[in-house]
């Protein structure tokens, strides 16, 4: 596979002869898809609009027959918090991307995390979830669902999959992973991890905000449920913030129901129209971003003030070949890396950075680094240089591959 890898594959494969048709999602390619799905085209006495506009509206006019009403369908336009046609426009968009049944998204990444514990678990069950991923996961699994709703998580290495298994218990529900684990990029084999859920009868969630689709579909995988945050590469403009939830309609409609609209962590239609626009560019964000990502990782790789660089597009990478099997193109676009030295080695270096600048989040349009806390549950997890040097997790952005290498060049020299 080469860095961009396998190429993006369509939603859905067109025959040559199929006409595409912006209506319609299922003869849209990927890209096509990315462009056109959840767009409305809104006639006025001025006009019809080619884009749809923010509607700002709390509520929508009701029908003659309003109790008469299914008040939680998806479409069904009454009230904000419920939907809106922002959000409605992205739900389809992102469904048609993801290749799901249906979508509902949120205010951010961590509502829609949320909102999968919230439905799928209950007083008295079990859930089996990656030990590193994410840091809020651990706070919520952690310390929130045992301590005030009696439901028990066990956090295991997901890429060990016999204890994945040994920690099965017969009340478990749910399993949980991320793609690639954030910050280190373990590797998850979702296929496999889908056999083990589904033979205990668990749902099978995945975090794919490290692998928006363009990079790979968990879906087709066998996972029952992918979960986003919007906030990251969907949106990819560090602007707005916002989360996902995917699946089929058996699943996503207790979400929307118990979590969106009763827990009421609702999108706001500015937020999804950010989001909506984001979505278009996504597919040519995604291929310029996989090929930047492995130049710096194999720049870094090589220089020899450079301790270790943890990014599944290495040969190095110890499931360089599982990633390279599941994916559909690339190998994602954050790098966690440490320099030779101490965590003060670490600030220092960061400290000399010019172009990438210093801060939480991915997926942006800039370029990002942070040096992050060893504080956090999961750190005792990662792998050992990273606990005594301090680790790095560079996401990379839409600039120049070959300034980001000078930045980081620069900066290199002029450290120590
Ligand atoms: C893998 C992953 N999942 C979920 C989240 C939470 O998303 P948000 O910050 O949009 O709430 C993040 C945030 O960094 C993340 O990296």
């Amino acid at each position: 596979m080469d860095a961009v890898g396998k190429g993006h594959r369509a939603a859905i494969m067109l025959t040559p002869m199929t006409q595409p048709d912006r209506e319609n999602a299922e003869t849209l390619s990927f890209e096509s898809a990315a462009v056109h799905v959840g767009n409305v085209h809104m006639g006025s006495r001025m006009g019809t609009a080619v884009r749809t506009p923010i509607v700002m509206a709390n509520s929508y006019e009701l029908p003659y027959d309003a109790p008469s009403l299914d008040w939680h369908a998806p479409d069904q336009f009454l009230y904000q918090r419920n939907t809106g046609v922002n959000q409605n426009g992205l739900e389809k968009r992102l469904a048609a991307l993801e290749g799901a049944e249906e979508c509902v998204v949120f205010s951010t990444g961590v509502a829609a995390m949320y909102a999968v514990f919230f439905t799928t678990l209950r007083s008295g069950d079990h859930c089996v979830c990656t030990n590193i991923g994410y840091n809020a996961l651990r706070r919520i699994l952690e310390n929130l669902l045992p301590e005030k709703y009696g439901i028990e998580t066990t956090f295991v290495d997901t890429s060990d999959l016999d204890a994945v298994r040994a920690a099965i218990r017969p009340n478990t529900k749910l399993v949980h992973c991320e793609v690639l684990a954030n910050p280190v990029n373990r590797v998850a084999d979702i296929e496999a991890l889908a056999e083990i859920a589904h033979k205990a009868g668990a749902v099978f969630s995945v975090d794919s905000t490290y692998t928006p689709p363009g990079w790979f579909r968990p879906l087709e995988h066998g996972a029952d449920l992918v979960q986003h945050s919007l906030t990251k590469y969907i949106n990819g403009h560090g602007d707005a913030m916002g989360g996902a939830v995917l699946g089929r309609h058996e699943l996503i409609e207790p979400v929307r129901i118990d979590a969106q609209v009763d827990m009421g962590a609702a999108l706001s239609p500015f937020n999804a129209w950010l989001i909506t626009r984001g979505t278009v560019t996504l597919p040519l964000r995604l291929k310029h971003i996989a090929e930047s990502t492995q130049q710096v990782a194999e720049f870094l790789e090589a220089h020899p003030k450079i301790a270790h660089v943890a990014f599944p597009g290495l040969p190095s990478h110890p499931q360089h070949e599982l990633a390279a099997r599941q994916l559909d193109a690339g190998f994602g676009g954050t790098i966690a890396f440490c320099l030779n030295g101490t965590q003060e080695t670490q600030n220092e270096f960061v400290s000399k950075l010019r172009l990438i600048t210093s801060a939480v989040s991915l997926g942006h349009d800039e370029s990002l680094i942070v040096h992050l806390s060893l504080e956090d549950a999961h750190a005792v997890e990662f792998p050992e240089i990273f606990k005594t040097n301090g680790i790095l997790r560079l996401s990379l952005g839409l600039e120049n591959p070959n300034d980001l290498i000078a930045d980081l060049a620069a900066a290199l020299t002029n450290v120590g």
